[in-house]
């Protein structure tokens, strides 16, 4: 989705504001742009497509200046044209600001301004930012002021930063609703809507908090929060590094993603569950999940939990559902977070309710979490990027560590967001009716995971064989079922997003109740079917498609000859427990899916019309 980016400092700003807008590439864009100001004037370019057309059109300009703002573009408001791309300006062409979110009342406002003359030049929402900043800078002092005047008038979500001639060493930017945060260097600021970006330069960083306007200069920063003065905000260091933020040997960032996984649950697990197991302490140590007696006492109260997530997290949240009521025997229900406020859930204070999120932006899931806190839930965070504002607005949570995930298709994320949940499982598990063995017995199953999935990628070439096999089919069917029905969908999704082949992810019991129309020798049908309680029944499953001339494809636990005859093709993962078999099944699926989107010629780090981190509703 849009990315921002600023530079204020000591620096020519053009070579840092473009290797900013690159880094920000894999958030998924249409056109880029920058402006900078250069002796003392708004010098703004502006491309369609990649990255790589605004270098060419900005290669021969020789620009000096050190304040600058820069930005990919998704387009939601307008086509992707020039026109439309940022930065906007105003009538003068002394004013640029770069947006990230949605102006809702945008047609009104610009409705006003024609009328008093404004021009405008784009068909987009966030031009009227830019006229408006125009008309009340006219009546104060300077940007920061005007730039807090116009915020109240916005209704929607932004994240704005904005350059002005008047005001020569000055970035102001403003967050509501869309992620925004600076990094601190010597004598120098970089501002981005996302902190893999800029972790190149400093990882010294502040976050905006929503209502937050900031003036940066290279002497300083000043934060105020719009009605209520000024506000002290103080640095935190990330802990990412640069080579975790880059491709590393590996053709595409997904590809590095998923052999990542091993590492990453590995991290998600690593000091949470050693004790548990040695000590028999009562639960693993998930020090953000009660970081208070008071949470403590409210989860241990808890009569029901909602999971609310989108896409990938929302499919790890159903395994976490069969997971939290099978062992700790509290009822959950999964909601796409889009859904959720605009319904009326019954939440009470005994409710908890839990956001999963790889970004901790997603505009559906945030608005979701803060529908639950409004209701008087207990609000609950599972997230990859510390200081994310889910992380920051949730009453207590359990972070990641899987490091940044740069593939727009989410591989790591996920397993890790099931590794946590696993443990978030044992530790409510254990404070209600688990035993303790049962405990250790999951505990030291999850600790053999990341060598189980090691072992598993290591079937990268047979899959990519596969992958050649099937790569022409265009509709496909993925069945699962129990704790694998989950996993049928997160596979179907991974194949849609990176190959655009279609494929529908099922209940395998379900698919005699109506998919079963569509099969035929053109249909391959892909069977998620481990050796677990409910092998028989999926088996069934296998014989009707293939009783019907439909393909199939297996993944199937190791040892298993009999799949072997039934199915044309499978790949085995090693036995583990039930509940943790999406960790091993969906490493194929997504290698498969990685496999098909590149031979059939798609960049899949880069997947047409998707964005990383959807911070619009
Ligand atoms: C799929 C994918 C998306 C995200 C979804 C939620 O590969 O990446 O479906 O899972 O947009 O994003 P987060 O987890 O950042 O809230």
């Amino acid at each position: 989705m849009c990315g921002i980016i600023g530079y204020v400092g000591k620096q020519k700003a053009k070579p840092i504001l473009m290797e900013g807008l690159k880094r920000l590439e894999y958030r998924g864009y249409d056109s880029a742009g920058l402006a900078v100001l250069d002796k003392a004037k708004v010098k703004s370019v502006r491309a369609v497509g990649m990255v790589v057309e605004l270098e060419k059109k900005i290669a021969k300009l020789d620009l000096k200046g050190q304040v600058g703002v820069a930005h990919t573009r998704w387009a939601t408001h307008g086509k992707p044209s020039v026109a439309n791309s940022h930065p906007h300006t105003d009538c003068k062409n002394k004013i640029a600001v770069v947006h990230n979110g949605i102006i809702e009342n945008y047609l009104e406002l610009k409705k006003r301004l024609s009328r008093r003359g404004h021009k405008f030049k784009s068909e987009t929402d966030t031009e009227v930012i830019v006229h408006l900043i125009e008309e009340e800078r006219r009546k104060v002092n300077d940007l920061f002021e005007a730039v807090q005047r116009v915020l109240p008038k916005l209704v929607g979500a932004y994240g704005i930063a904005v350059i002005s001639e008047a005001d020569p060493d000055m970035i102001v930017i403003a967050k509501k609703g869309s992620p925004l945060l600076f990094g601190v260097g010597d004598d120098e600021y970089i501002v981005s809507s996302d902190a893999a970006a800029i972790i190149s330069y400093t990882k010294q960083v502040v976050y905006l908090n929503d209502g937050e306007v900031a003036k940066i200069t290279p002497k300083g920063y000043q934060v105020v929060e719009i009605g209520q003065g000024e506000v002290e905000k103080e640095s935190v260091k990330i802990s990412w590094t640069q080579e975790s933020a880059q491709k590393s040997g590996f053709k595409h960032y997904m590809l590095k993603e998923i052999h990542e996984q091993p590492q990453a649950i590995e991290s998600a697990i690593r000091g949470r569950v050693d004790k548990f197991i040695k000590e028999g302490s009562q639960t693993p140590i998930l020090g953000g999940l009660a970081p208070t007696k008071e949470i403590r006492d409210r989860l241990a109260k808890i009569k029901r939990i909602i999971i609310v997530s989108c896409g990938t997290s929302y499919y790890s949240g159903l395994v976490g559902e069969y997971m939290i009521e099978e062992y700790a025997g509290i009822p959950v229900e999964v909601e796409t977070a889009s859904e959720f406020r605009y319904r009326r859930p019954v939440i009470d204070e005994n409710t908890a309710i839990l956001a999963i999120s790889q970004s901790g932006e997603t505009a559906d899931t945030l608005e979701a979490i803060r529908e639950g806190k409004l209701k008087g839930a207990l609000s609950l965070g599972v997230v990859n990027v510390v200081g994310s504002t889910i992380a920051r607005e949730t009453d207590a949570g359990v972070y990641n560590h899987a490091g940044p995930e740069i593939g727009v298709a989410s591989t790591k994320a996920f397993t890790s967001q099931i590794s946590i949940l696993t443990l978030i499982t044992l530790s409510l598990g254990r404070q209600r009716q688990m035993s303790f063995v049962m405990g250790k017995r999951i505990a030291e199953e999850l600790k053999r995971i990341p060598g189980l999935v090691k072992k598993t990628l290591k079937k990268e070439a047979e899959i990519k064989k596969i992958a050649k096999k099937y790569g022409k089919y265009d509709n496909w069917l993925y069945l699962g079922r129990k704790y694998n029905f989950p996993i049928a969908m997160e596979g179907a999704l991974k194949l849609k997003e990176i190959s655009y082949a279609h494929a529908e992810g099922y209940a395998a019991g379900e698919m005699k109740h109506g998919p079963i129309a569509m099969i035929d020798s053109n249909f391959p049908s892909l069977f998620i079917i481990p050796s677990d309680s409910v092998y028989e029944k999926v088996v069934s499953g296998v014989e009707e498609i293939k009783a019907r001339g439909g393909k199939v494809l297996a993944i199937a636990t190791e040892g298993n000859k009999e799949i072997a005859k039934l199915a044309d093709d499978v790949i085995y993962i090693p036995k583990t427990l039930e509940m943790l078999t999406p960790l091993l099944s969906v490493v194929p699926l997504q290698l498969l899916a990685y496999h098909i989107g590149v031979s059939r010629g798609y960049d899949v780090d880069k997947p047409r019309n998707l964005a990383k981190s959807v911070t619009v509703e």
